[in-house]
């Protein structure tokens, strides 16, 4: 497989900035995950993130601002709780949802007459979006229903050629996707748990629901019940682990530490018990175990509070992938 070409996010804006106006596909750093990104204006552009990640058609993408005040040039005046999130958390892992604007093509909503946005907290991707002067859509840079990507060498074994650049702006900040709400109606919606707790939603504009993860027809629809999944069989562990007769070698993913016993491969994701630096470790510690030639990894949850919720919901997707 024929590589992309990988720049260093500081001094590759410029260039990247020309393949996103030419039609191309950037992998792009945020502080959440990777994303795969083109022109959200270009219809074409567009269809090429679903062809490279085998995304299915009904399962839109966010677009991406450099600006919240970029926001009502596209889309016009927008419900005051929304306005009030985007000022409160842009730039930041938050995704807002928003009535598609007739510039935007039906594409990137998979035909939804509403529209996912935000503006990431990334200095070079910023700087990206406002050098190609249009929204980017972008969904994470992995094949589809697979593992998310928070470092350029995920993306590159991921995806490969299918990119035409990579910008390198090494492992990222938060490591898990944003927080999905939509604040059109009389109370604000969580569709997905995400990288912003929902307890600093609530701080901000009062009680939230939380529809993220419920069972039946997903609300956002690309959050399967099945999904973030290593090619490695996964399972949650339970009390009466790690005893597993019949399987030869396993894999052991900690919050705090490991219970004893003949692990072929042990990640912590955080020994002082720190979920921000857990969520941060996620996906990479989970590539690596994935690389690591074991039959099965037994995984641990952690606290479901803050972006423990979000940390769970990814176990639990995982997971589900092998039941
Ligand atoms: O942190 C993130 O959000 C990353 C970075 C790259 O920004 N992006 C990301 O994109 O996670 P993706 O495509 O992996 O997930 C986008 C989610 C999907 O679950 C999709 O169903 C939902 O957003 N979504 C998009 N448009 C929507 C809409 N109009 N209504 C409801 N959900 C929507
Ligand atoms: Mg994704």
């Amino acid at each position: 497989m024929s590589t992309p070409r990988v720049l260093p996010a500081d001094r590759g804006v410029a260039e990247a900035a020309a393949v996103l106006r030419a039609g191309g596909l950037v992998a792009l750093p945020t502080e959440t995950v990777y994303g795969l990104g083109a022109n959200a204006l270009d219809a074409p552009a567009v269809a090429r993130i679903f062809a490279a990640k085998a995304r299915p058609s009904f399962d839109p993408l966010i677009s991406h601002l450099a600006e919240a005040a970029e926001l009502e040039k596209l889309v016009g005046t927008v419900p005051a709780a929304v306005a009030e999130l985007a000022e409160r958390f842009w730039p930041g892992p938050l995704t807002l949802i928003v009535d598609r604007p007739a510039v935007i093509p039906p594409i990137v909503t998979s035909g939804l007459e509403t529209m996912a946005v935000r503006v990431p907290d990334h200095a070079a991707t910023r700087g990206l979006i406002a050098a190609a002067g249009v929204p980017v859509a972008a969904p994470s840079a992995n094949r589809f229903g697979q593992l998310s990507p928070t470092r350029a060498e995920h993306v590159v074994a991921g995806l490969g050629a299918a990119v035409d650049v990579v910008l390198d702006g090494g492992p990222t900040r938060c490591g898990i996707e944003s927080t999905i709400v939509d604040a059109r109606g009389d109370r604000p919606v969580v569709l997905r748990l995400g990288a912003l707790p929902v307890e600093l939603l609530q701080e901000a504009v009062g009680p939230v629901l939380v529809r993220a993860g419920s069972s039946g027809q997903p609300v956002a629809p690309g959050t399967l019940a099945a999904h973030y999944a290593p090619r490695t069989r996964l399972r949650l562990a339970t009390d009466t682990d790690p005893a597993d007769g019949g399987v030869s070698r396993q894999g052991f993913l900690g919050f705090r530490g490991c219970p004893a016993g003949d692990w072929a491969a042990v990640e912590v994701l955080s020994s002082k018990g720190d979920l921000t630096e857990a969520a941060a470790r996620l996906f990479d510690a989970l590539h690596r175990l994935d690389g690591a030639g074991v039959d099965e990894i037994l995984v641990e949850s952690v606290p479901e509070v803050g972006v423990g919720r979000a940390i769970n919901d990814r176990l639990r997707r995982a997971a589900a992938t092998w039941t």
